[in-house]
């Protein structure tokens, strides 16, 4: 696998070609280029801070184990080694693995502030990432959850701006989950959306109906966390096509959705964007989701992808330190590592699921990950 960062390959839109024109062109690749040599820049400083910067150090299993950090940090320790590891700054040595100098870099506020005055929507990565960084020395010292450093009242709005179509490194997911939904939609299709947020993937689903004739008859839209389930339903309510019913619901996707008000309910197309690898059994999840569907219909799982089962996310540090992303069943073949999942994973647990016809976007999903190991964005559609 190449190393991070690179000058991403221009090739990577001719293997896209399933995506909307101009999603991968020059200024989304120049903006993701930025982010990864932040994220270099961040890792090292991390190491330093964590005190990893000299002598060999062990697996990050053990490196927790002998500081005595909490296990709220694992994964996230996890991430640090792993990206160490993308970016060519590690070795290894007989009893684990040592930093290495590598290519000189400005430090990461310099790199940062530079990439905010250039595309000024990306600021909200670059914020996650750096609140995120901060926090870890104090969660591994077990003063600080890691929920409860990414999550408070002065953060949400972070968040709203984080996971929003306005934010080139949040979007593209929302997009080819939209293009994958209105694919495989009807005119007047019945919509379903899990773990909707704040409401960017239904504006990307909502955008890409419309556009391609097919505005849906109805749209629920389901969120577990109520402060996101009201500025979600808001969000739809804005851009909801004409003659299009909206009804917004609390929906937990690890619980039967009778009881959640979705009793005898049936669509055509269900879909959810970054949710469902939070599923606890997602076997289950999935076969509650098919129960929905009408025959034919369509479940669209827009995702972050790894890009092998077990390939490390360079993105991923927000995620580690949440505790319902870290707690999930592992099972071979489908989820070999907590959170994201790989596109084989996907389809493996979607055909477990009793689904067929399955398919992802971008098809070369594999190939442009291969050239790009920082290629993360897809989706998976399946039929019931
Ligand atoms: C990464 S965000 C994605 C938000 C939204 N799809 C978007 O793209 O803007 C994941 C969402 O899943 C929700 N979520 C977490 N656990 C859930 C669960 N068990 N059931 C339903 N939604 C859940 C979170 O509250 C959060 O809004």
């Amino acid at each position: 696998m190449p190393s991070l960062p690179m000058t991403i390959p221009r090739s990577l839109e001719a293997l896209a070609p399933d995506l909307p024109a101009g999603v991968l062109d020059e200024t989304f690749r120049a903006a993701s280029e930025r982010l990864d040599r932040y994220i270099g820049a961040l890792i090292r400083e991390m190491a330093s801070a964590l005190d990893l910067a000299s002598g060999e150090q062990p697996d990050p299993d053990r490196l927790v184990a002998e500081r005595a950090w909490s296990d709220g940090g694992r994964l996230a320790v996890r991430w640090l080694v792993e990206t160490l590891e993308l970016y060519g700054l590690t070795e290894p040595t007989s009893g684990g693995w040592r930093l290495v100098p590598g290519p000189a870099t400005a430090p990461a506020a310099e790199l940062r502030a530079e990439a905010e005055r250039l595309v000024p929507a990306t600021a909200p990565a670059y914020e996650v990432l750096a609140l995120c960084a901060a926090a870890l020395p104090a969660v591994l010292r077990g003063e600080l959850r890691g929920q409860d450093a990414l999550f408070g009242p002065t953060t949400l709005g972070l968040w709203f701006d984080y996971f929003s179509n306005t934010n080139p490194h949040y979007a593209l997911n929302n997009i080819i989950a939209g293009v994958a939904v209105a694919r495989a939609a009807g005119t007047g299709a019945r919509v379903l959306e899990v773990g909707g947020g704040g409401g960017s993937a239904a504006e990307a689903a909502l955008a890409a109906l419309t556009q391609a004739g097919k505005p849906p008859s109805g749209y629920v839209f389901t969120e577990l966390q109520p402060a996101f389930l009201r500025r979600g339903t808001r969000a739809v309510q804005r851009v909801l096509p004409e003659g299009c019913e909206v009804r917004s619901l609390r929906f937990d996707i690890n619980f039967d959705p009778a009881p959640q008000g979705l009793d005898g309910a049936r669509f055509d197309v269900v879909f959810g964007v970054n949710t469902l690898h939070l599923a606890h059994d997602l076997t289950a999840t999935l076969v509650n989701l098919r129960a929905l569907l009408a025959p034919g219909g369509a479940l669209i799982v827009g995702e972050l992808l790894r890009p092998t089962p077990t390939a490390p996310v360079h993105l991923e540090l927000p995620f580690t330190l949440l505790e319902e992303y870290g707690h999930v069943p592992l099972s071979e073949g489908i989820r070999e590592r907590p959170g994201f999942m790989s596109a084989s994973g996907w389809m493996r647990a979607l055909d477990a699921a009793g689904f067929s016809e399955i398919a992802v976007i971008p098809a070369q999903f594999e190939r442009c990950a291969s050239i790009y190991p920082g290629f993360y964005c897809g989706a998976v559609s399946a039929r019931a």
